[in-house]
């Protein structure tokens, strides 16, 4: 096992350039398995769900060339349409493969996808979106089995603007005759990336970003090199982390437009942010103030990724705050662990009451899955005293070498393996 052992109380100070999108990076290297020919894929995370996707790719038969961030990909030889379930269990976003698998071979075959356990996480949608456009579905107990001798474009309605959902249907609309209209689109940056990939390859993709995305199918593609967007989420984890440190910290790279709801509610809480094209800089105020209401909605309402971030913040400020987590059932794992540091919590179902007090106190904490972990670690790092985050592989699942990072901006933060 190993874990992060953070002596809190220190203030954050420097400069990050923040890692690519894991959220991005994923769907696009599904995405690799519509090009025949290399695709390089830069600015990718050296992160462990990279490396599950990229073994998936290497076991479809693909071939992996891997230098730092940079990723070259070639599914010419692609021979196998099916996902063993070693991988599948790894992480959500394997489900993505589902599409790009159908649009590619014609057929798929997969175990349903693991991933953090925040409640029941469902795969119906995309599975109602891959049979609108002609894909026939069975399931075998746990097991998968698609096939799709011929994809039809056509309207495809979503019942909830889902992320993975949309991606998938993106992706399988490329392999369709005519053209398919994605309504109730998720409109969350990463779908405007994959929207951005495909049209790099020759898929022409409209309206990503917008409720309404039209994909244009049966055309040829081609290779090209395409660097992954900014992870909206690893910048808006370190700018909560200044804010509960203090001290002034500045993203060089950032994409302050894809973190508005967070830098509106940093702002309300006395953090002074500067916004400019490509950068954003917090600066932390000495005292944390209440932010009112957070609910969590797709975007480009409060991300649900940073409401666990956000409420570390809250647990030190002057006064009560309230979450109400609309996305995910049991997005609230951090919350025993902030309880155990001395924050006072009320949480009902989907609401939680944060009522401020003056310090955390470090203790032995355990990461439950990725944000939540995140959030851990974003209340250490203010805390008094020595914490111990342990089961930090869920951390490493998305932010790349965070103990560094944050070692760089002044913060005390071992990793230590046991
Ligand atoms: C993606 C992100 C995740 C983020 C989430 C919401 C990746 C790898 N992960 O997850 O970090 O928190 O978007 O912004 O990009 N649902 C169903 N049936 C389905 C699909 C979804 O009921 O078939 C429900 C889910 O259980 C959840 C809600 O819809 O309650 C939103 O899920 P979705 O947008 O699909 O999230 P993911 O794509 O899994």
């Amino acid at each position: 096992m190993t874990e992060f052992v953070i002596n809190g109380g220190r203030k954050l100070r420097g400069s990050i350039a923040v890692q690519g999108s894991k959220n991005s990076a994923l769907p696009l290297l599904a995405a690799t398995l519509l090009v025949c020919g290399e695709v390089v894929i830069e600015n990718c995370p050296e992160l462990s769900d990279v490396d599950c996707a990229l073994e998936i790719l290497t076991y479809l038969g693909c071939t992996v060339d891997r230098c730092g961030h940079s990723v070259a990909i070639d599914c010419t030889s692609m021979h196998a349409h099916d996902i063993p379930e070693r991988l599948m269990k790894r992480m959500r976003s394997s489900v993505v493969f589902l599409g790009a698998i159908l649009a590619r071979a014609g057929r798929a075959e997969m175990t349903m996808p693991g991933g953090c356990m925040l409640g029941p996480r469902p795969i119906d949608y995309h599975i109602d979106a891959l049979r609108a456009l002609g894909a026939d579905i069975d399931s075998e107990g746990d097991r998968l089995i698609c096939r799709a001798c011929r994809l039809c474009g056509c309207d495809v309605f979503l019942p909830f603007p889902s992320v993975g959902t949309t991606e998938n249907a993106m992706l399988a609309a490329s392999a369709s005759r005519g053209s398919t209209r994605i309504m109730n689109a998720a409109r969350e940056p990463e779908i405007q990336d994959l929207a951005g990939f495909m049209n790099a390859i020759g898929i022409p993709v409209r309206g990503a970003g917008t409720s309404v995305i039209e994909v244009e199918g049966g055309i040829r593609t081609h290779g090209t090199h395409y660097a992954v967007m900014t992870d909206r989420i690893a910048a808006g984890t370190y700018l909560c982390a200044t804010a509960v440190c203090g001290g002034t910290v500045e993203l060089t790279n950032a994409r302050p437009e894809h973190i508005e709801a967070l830098t509106g509610a940093l702002r309300r809480a006395g953090c002074e942010i500067l916004e400019k094209p490509g950068y954003c800089k917090l600066t932390a105020p000495s005292h944390i103030a209440p932010v009112g209401i957070v609910e969590t909605r797709p975007y480009p309402g409060h991300a649900t990724d940073m409401q666990p971030p956000l409420m570390a913040l809250m647990c030190t400020a002057a006064g009560t705050s309230v979450f109400i987590e609309n996305i995910f059932e049991s997005r609230y794992n951090h919350i025993v662990g902030l309880r155990r540091m001395g924050a006072d919590i009320q949480n009902e179902g989907r609401f939680a009451a944060i009522h401020g007090v003056s310090k955390l106190t470090g203790c032995p904490v355990t990461a439950l899955d990725l944000r939540a972990g995140a959030a851990l670690v974003t209340a250490a790092l203010g805390a008094y005293g020595e914490t111990s985050v342990s089961h930090i592989e869920h951390l490493e699942r998305g932010y790349e070498r965070m103990d560094e990072v944050l070692c760089g901006l002044g913060a005390d933060v071992i990793r230590r393996e046991h």
